[in-house]
């Protein structure tokens, strides 16, 4: 069977090899004589399972000592309302550097439970770059919250602001495809679906200390502490899930951990780029040069009317995801760590097929 290439924004694609190692294990795992969906979470096999996973995250990462790994679900879209209502008071500023719909999106629930100041905004240009932002007024404030990657406008951080007060980072869609010093931030999350496995597991990175500050008033299953003190077992977590992810961690770690992804990321990135720049305006870039994302490359076509017969030739060349959000438009490819310098090549090659046949 052909695969698809797939360029999906999330959930996107996973890498063939962990698929294939997850169907070899489905119905036996590890000699149980059981699916690993049908194993208890309180089951030493299960455990085996879960504290794996928490470890290559840690290593990989080089997660400090003094931080949680946390599993939780809800997605990113419950980290939104999470922090907030565990670590912003009425009479507290959360501030915010808006790079796009998730970020709005995280402002928007802070919003329900004390003050929020917009640092920053790219807003009025569509959110096409990371914009300058001055910190040098923020000198006390709960937290700073960024967004590292825009998925849908396709911007990406290059350099983490300075920020004196706690640093919280949306990553849901550049983690693990770069090297970062988690020590900037007090706390890091992101959904899985990108480039850490499926959806139904999110994973929360956390400074202990922050964890003082936790709001008592919390409903049980909301609060951080409920799930660090039960080491992300406080009820059932998603075993399964949890487990792809596993599987995920020891490919990135078999093909030379997040370093050499980074370093195919930037050639794959540079492959499509480097098609857009070169088609002479028949493709053009949504994001600043600066700006731009290695993880979601999007690009209108200068006659938008053929967007539709690009994404169409496409997908019957199978390649699929392409099409853009509507907010951008035109179109879109993801390539998260699991998609490959030869699917990005492959792209190009189309690009520059497609361009020839109909400018
Ligand atoms: C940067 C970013 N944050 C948050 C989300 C929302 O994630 P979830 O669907 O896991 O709630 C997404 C989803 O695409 C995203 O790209």
């Amino acid at each position: 069977m052909e695969r698809t290439t797939n360029f999906n924004a999330g959930p996107a694609a996973l890498p063939l090899d962990v698929l294939q190692k997850a169907q070899k294990e489905f119905v036996n795992f590890n000699d149980t004589g059981m699916s690993v969906m049908e194993l208890s979470h309180r089951s030493t096999e299960y455990d085996a399972v879960h504290q794996k996973a928490k470890s290559l995250l840690k290593e990989l990462m080089d997660i400090p000592d003094d931080y949680d790994i946390l599993f939780l679900q809800g997605g990113a879209s419950l980290q939104f309302s999470m922090l907030p209502m565990n670590f912003l008071t009425p009479e507290q500023t959360a501030h915010f550097i808006v790079t796009g719909a998730w970020s709005e999106k995280a402002l928007a629930e802070a919003k329900l439970f004390g003050n929020t100041s917009v640092t920053a905004t790219s807003a009025d240009s569509n959110h096409n770059h990371i914009p300058e932002a001055d910190l040098s007024g923020i000198k006390d404030g709960a937290y700073l919250h960024i967004t590292s990657n825009n998925t849908i406008f396709g911007t990406q951080w290059k350099e983490f602001p300075n920020s004196t007060i706690p640093l919280v980072a949306d990553m849901s869609s550049d983690i693990l495809s770069r090297k970062i010093d988690v020590k900037t931030f007090d706390v890091i999350y992101g959904g899985a679906q990108k480039n850490l496995g499926p959806s139904g597991v999110t994973v929360v990175i956390m400074k202990k200390s922050w964890l003082e500050n936790e709001n008592a008033n919390v409903p049980k299953m909301l609060k951080y502490s409920t799930h660090t003190k039960a080491d992300s077992l406080y009820n059932t977590p998603p075993t399964f899930a949890i487990y792809m992810l596993s599987l995920v961690l020891e490919w990135l770690a078999e093909n030379g951990g997040v370093e050499a992804a980074e370093r195919r990321n930037q050639e794959k990135a540079d492959v499509l780029y480097g098609t857009i720049d070169a088609s002479g305006g028949f493709y053009a870039g949504h994001a600043a040069k600066d700006s731009r994302s290695h993880m979601n490359v999007t690009f209108t076509l200068r006659d938008s009317s053929l967007t539709k017969k690009f994404v169409e030739e496409a997908k019957a060349a199978k390649m699929t995801g392409l099409g853009g959000h509507r907010s951008v438009g035109g179109c879109r490819a993801s390539i998260y760590n699991a998609v490959s310098l030869a699917d990005c090549e492959k792209l190009a090659q189309f690009m520059r097929k497609f361009q020839q046949e109909n400018e």
